[in-house]
């Protein structure tokens, strides 16, 4: 069991009072709070070890290489990749699936199709559509039903030798659904389709093991995992990122330049273009450490146990419905109080201290679905209490009761 208050002390942001109450945190699915660990890291590297990477022979640059290819390493065991070099330092999960789907322009053709789930971000459907205008090529839907799970009977009638691609979420933002994905992925494979998985809404909860799952491309950002914003990872199976184009040009990523012709550098460099947020990966690592400290299966057990509570104390609520109903369910709610805007229930909650999100949460598609304009989501991370969701569940009352 977790020591939640030792926990807790960790993070400094949540002792802190908002509009004067206590803050809860429970927008964790926008982005997690940092531990003092991971800003205390960012200091000492722009205090010890600030140099640029992979260029210099003097010893800082050195320093801070080795640093940043330790967190690469680090991250290829967390994930348990292959090959370091499948790991590609990014910006985060939207770079990620842009870098995909800008190589994946000089494989596609008129006829052939790209799999899309009805769970996703927006940026894991916007992308995919601007590769489907470039390259002739269409875009398919794999429905979802109205517990928020995709129809597996309609996904294995969608693929056919047609398909190039599937891409779907490891969990769901807007609902908090795990999707069966290594089923997808087996699936995919057998109509020689490969498959991405964006990994943005799973990392903060669970340890993905890309060869198990056998995908061929695992995205995810770091700002929800306890790390900096402006990191994140793009694994690729080697096959995969030789097959791909480099996606920008410029130092670095290069073997030789002249005017007349350029080479490209091995992976993982050929991805890296230009100076990297260096700081941030080098942190990530430590972020990854933290986590692993906790131990996924505390965080899974606090998490799911926060998921139960809530649930219940929230459906207690007269006219309250949660969207997403399924079993396999992440620590998010997402819920609507009937006759009332989600946007005025998050604005009044949040003056009692309480950070929900509000809205579409970038996933248009769903509330279209449920004919909704958006929901309240409460995503719990395992520094989240019990206590915390009474306060919320008593918000939410005062709210609506202002308000009806
Ligand atoms: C499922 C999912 N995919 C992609 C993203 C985009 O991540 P980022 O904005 O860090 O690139 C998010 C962010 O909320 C997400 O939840």
């Amino acid at each position: 069991m977790l020591d939640i208050q030792k926990i807790r002390s960790d993070f400094p942001i949540l002792s802190q009072k908002v509009n004067g109450k206590p803050l809860v945190y429970f927008d964790n699915g926008a982005t997690s709070q940092k531990p003092q660990v991971v800003i205390d890291a960012i200091a000492k590297y722009y205090q010890e070890i600030n140099a640029n990477i992979h260029r210099g022979v003097h010893t800082l640059s050195q320093l801070a290489t080795d640093a940043y290819e330790l967190s690469r390493n680090k991250i290829q065991n967390h994930i348990n990749a292959k090959h370091s070099h499948e790991v590609l330092f990014t910006s985060g999960t939207t770079f990620g699936i842009n870098l995909v789907t800008n190589g994946f322009a000089t494989l596609l053709q008129p006829g052939d199709e790209v799999l899309v789930s009805a769970l996703e971000h927006h940026s894991n459907i916007v992308p995919w559509q601007m590769l489907c205008e470039r390259t002739g090529a269409t875009l398919r839907v794999i429905p979802m039903n109205e517990e928020g799970e995709l129809i597996m009977s309609e996904y294995d009638e969608l693929l056919s030798n047609k398909t190039k691609i599937v891409t779907v979420n490891h969990i769901s933002n807007a609902l908090g659904i795990i999707n069966p994905i290594k089923y997808m992925i087996d699936k995919a494979h057998e109509v020689g389709a490969a498959v991405l998985i964006d990994g943005a809404q799973a990392v903060p909860h669970l340890k993905p093991d890309v060869q198990a799952l056998n995908c061929d491309f695992y995205v995810f950002s770091g700002h929800k995992m306890c790390g900096p914003t402006g990191t994140g990872i793009l694994y690729g199976k080697e096959e995969w990122l030789n097959k791909l184009p480099p996606y920008q040009g410029g130092g670095e990523m290069i073997k030789e330049v002249s005017f007349e012709k350029t080479t490209y550098a091995e992976l993982p460099h050929k991805f890296e273009a230009g100076t990297p947020n260096i700081a941030g990966g080098i942190v990530l690592g430590t972020a990854i450490d933290f986590m692993n400290e906790v131990g996924f299966t505390n965080i899974q057990e606090q998490e799911l146990e926060l998921l139960a509570y809530g649930t219940e104390k929230l459906l207690e609520i007269e006219g309250l419905r949660i969207f997403g109903t399924s079993k396999d369910k992440t620590s998010v709610i997402s819920f609507n109080i009937e006759g009332i805007h989600p946007y005025d229930i998050g604005t009044i909650i949040d003056k009692l201290g309480i950070a929900v999100r509000t809205g579409h949460h970038c996933a248009q598609p769903i509330m279209n679905f449920y004919g909704i304009p958006g929901t309240i989501r409460a995503s719990f991370s395992f520094y989240n209490t019990k206590e915390e969701i009474d306060s919320l569940v008593a918000a939410v009352r005062k709210a609506q009761m202002m308000l009806s």
